[in-house]
This record gives structure tokens, sequence and C-alpha cells, in this order.
């Protein structure tokens, strides 16, 4: 077990959230959440599916619950620690009607440490990761090699992790972990057509950040 790292990778931005999002939580927490006791095996919270991918860091949701309403036959974990958004994706669940996700309130680390079994995850998404940009922050920067070695157990073999981020020295930074690493093979990629535009992202691109995706596959 492990206990929540002291180099966080997220902001703390605390719990309050709007009416709506504390409505959605209590409605539907106990529904779609994950409550984290032992071991959690993602092929039984699907049943019927035979593809599981944990999204790290979903935010607020809404590119989430758009992917999973895209692909009804994948089974989706999301994780995220800050309540508030944990709370909006739980209105998308419910508004879209989507039987294929789950969420989890919680950091990552101690997520996959302590209750999933090695090769639990077909793949990973991480979405627009907080980019650290100051230099003494770069330590919190989520993509980092010990990350690299406990998704890379995380993964069935033939597995990936999908990255896209609207910062471009992150992607020189993300290369470059990935490149010192013989867990992984891959670089950059098109943007596939399925990963939505999100409010966020597009806000981004309308300060002209130029975002990028790269894939990474598990060597095994
Ligand atoms: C910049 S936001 C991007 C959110 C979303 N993926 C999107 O594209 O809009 C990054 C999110 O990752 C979450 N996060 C960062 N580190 C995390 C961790 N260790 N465990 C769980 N969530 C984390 C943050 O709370 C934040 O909501």
């Amino acid at each position: 077990m492990i206990e929540r790292p002291d180099n966080r990778s997220y902001r703390l931005r605390g719990d309050r959230q709007t009416l709506a999002q504390e409505n959605a939580y209590k409605r539907s927490w106990s529904a779609f959440g994950v409550e984290l006791s032992g071991t959690i095996k993602p092929a039984e919270l699907f049943p019927g599916t035979s593809v599981q991918i944990m999204e790290i860091g979903t935010g607020m949701g809404e590119g989430t619950a758009l992917i999973a309403a895209a692909f009804p036959e994948i089974g989706y974990i999301g994780v995220e620690v800050h309540k508030p958004g944990v709370g909006a994706l739980l209105g998308y669940i419910e508004r879209m009607n989507l039987k294929n996700l789950l969420l989890i309130k919680e950091d990552v680390h101690m997520v996959l440490h302590n209750h999933f079994e090695n090769q639990a995850f077909d793949a990973f998404h991480l979405y627009f990761p907080d980019p650290w940009p100051k230099r003494h922050h770069h330590k919190r920067r989520i993509v980092q090699p010990d990350f690299l070695q406990l998704i890379h157990d995380k993964l069935k073999p033939g597995g990936y992790i999908h990255i896209a981020t609207d910062w471009v020295p992150y992607v020189q930074w993300i290369e470059t972990i990935f490149a010192a690493s013989s867990l992984f093979t891959g670089g950059k990629i098109d943007r596939p057509e399925w990963r939505p535009l999100t409010k966020f992202e597009g806000q981004g691109i309308g300060k002209g950040h130029v975002v990028t995706d790269l894939k990474y596959f598990k060597k095994d």
C-alpha cells in the first residue's frame, strides 16, 4: 500500500461544488462511483466488455463522457481528485444515460498501486495533464519515470497510453522521459478523429496553443 504522494500532480482547489454538481453527486455517486476497497477488477465492473480503459484526470468530464458515449462496447474508469469535476461528470453520465463509465475520486498513484492488479487495463488516457510550467514545479508533472513503471505494470500486453497536451514544453518533457525508458515504444501521432474537442481544448486553441497527441505502446 502507498500513501498519497508528497509531490501532488494536481492543484488543491477545494471541494466547493455548484448546486448541480452537488445534486448529481448525491443522486449518482452510489451508482457510478467506485469505492476504494480491496482489489478492483475492471472486467468485473463491465460485464460483456472485452476492453477496459482508465482515463487519468477527467477534469470536468465533458471529453470523458463523449468518448464513453461513442464506444459503448468499452468499459471506462475515470479517475479524478477534484470533487466538483466528479460531480460534473456524474451529471453527464445521468443526462447521457451512460452505462459504461464509472468514477474513482482519488490520486491515481494510490488508486493503481493499491487497488488494481498488474495487467488490469487495455489502455490509459491522459488528456491535458496539468503542465506545471515553472521549473521548480516540474517534479509535479505526472509523467515521470516512476509513473511510466506504474502504467507499464498495469497495462495488458500490447496496451498503450494515449496522451494529449497543449503545452509544447510538456511534449518535449514527455518525449524525453519515454525515450529514456525501455518500457514503451511510440511518439507523436495525428489527432484521432474520435477524440472530442472539449471547451477546455477549444479555448487553448483559441489562444493559439498547438495540441499534440502522443501514443506509447507497452513493450513486453
Ligand atoms: C488540466 S486538467 C484536464 C482535465 C481533462 N482531462 C480535460 O482535458 O479537460 C487535469 C486534471 O487532472 C487531475 N489530476 C492531476 N493529477 C491527478 C492525479 N494524480 N490523480 C487524479 N487526478 C489528477 C486534476 O485534478 C485536473 O482535474
